[in-house]
């Protein structure tokens, strides 16, 4: 059985390494497709593929058409916004992805760009610390929790938003729930977005909720750039000086952005939050490990499609 692995942003060698291990240990053939430049190549090599692990690779239609024999995608990280769900359910194929597995990886990230912003990008002028600021997560899922975690080392008060999160649960880890995004929004000097793109939150983020925070509010975006309306956020950066934008997943205007704001915004020039050798091999290894007990066993517990 054929197990690919296509990757337009590879896996660390390690991680490609222990995946492979894992496929050739159950008696199947591991395949890479790394760093590929047209879809075409992701076409042709998926028409004899069993199983297909990727990352944030698009998979749509065309894709599960060209693959006759698929019977799983496990896409290796949380959000499977780019894997045509319904499509796959059409075609028979199970869809599943890793949750949890690389999520320390982006966490950190935040934090990363979180104190290079409040330090001005490193220009060497006076900034401020993140000790004793109020930090607002929108989602307390994986990387939520782990981005409390991390901010309460750092002295952080800390709240969230996250409608399918029982305020207990928040509350557990030292997090103060709260229940409207515009309070998150207001009452946070820091807010750092952990929510998927899907068809509700998309463009949902904009100028009058931006427009909401308090003086030298930061706003760190490594979920998604889709729910971001991202004329909103020009306007509301334009109207308050104050404000700053810093993502890991750049806005489609970041070239405009950049020359209009300057220093106010950063973006990664690729997306990196779960860019680690570690996030790799957990998200790596559980997908290979999933598609190995899925063909074998039929095991589909991480299945998100219908
Ligand atoms: C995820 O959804 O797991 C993250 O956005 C990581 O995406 P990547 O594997 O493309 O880096």
């Amino acid at each position: 059985m054929k197990v690919l692995i296509a990757t337009e942003k590879p896996f660390a060698p390690v991680a490609s390494k222990a995946i492979a291990e894992v496929i050739e240990e159950a008696g199947m053939t591991p395949v890479f497709l790394e760093k590929y430049a047209s879809k075409d190549e992701l076409l042709a090599a998926v028409g004899d593929a069993d199983a297909l692990i990727i990352r944030s690779d698009k998979v749509d239609n065309d894709v599960l058409n060209a693959a006759n024999k698929l019977k799983i995608v496990v896409r290796a990280g949380a959000g499977y916004d780019n894997v045509d769900l319904d499509s796959a359910t059409n075609h028979g194929v199970s869809v599943q992805n890793t949750p949890g597995q690389n999520s320390n990886a982006v966490a950190e990230l935040v934090f990363g760009m979180a104190v290079m912003a409040i330090r001005n990008m490193f220009n060497g002028t006076s900034g401020t610390e993140l000790k004793d600021k109020t930090l607002g997560i929108q989602a307390f899922g994986q990387v939520g929790r782990n981005v409390a975690r991390i901010a309460k080392g750092f002295g952080m008060e800390i709240t969230a938003l996250d409608p399918y999160c029982p305020d207990e649960a928040m509350e557990q880890a030292g997090v103060k729930p709260v229940h409207s995004v515009e309070d998150l929004y207001r009452n946070n000097q820091v807010v750092s977005i952990h929510i998927p793109a899907t068809a509700e939150t998309r463009g949902s983020i904009g100028k009058d909720l931006l427009l909401l925070m308090p003086k030298n509010g930061l706003v760190i975006n490594t979920a998604r750039k889709e729910v971001i309306d991202e004329a909103g956020l020009a306007e509301a950066l334009r109207e308050r000086t104050d404000l700053k934008y810093v993502a890991d997943v750049a806005p489609d205007s970041a070239a405009e952005m950049k020359a209009e704001f300057g220093d106010r915004v950063f973006f990664t020039p690729k997306k990196m939050g779960a860019q680690t050798a570690e996030a790799n091999i957990n998200a790596g290894i559980a997908a290979a490990k999933q598609v190995v007990a899925f063909l074998k066993d039929g095991v589909d517990r991480f299945r998100v499609n219908k």
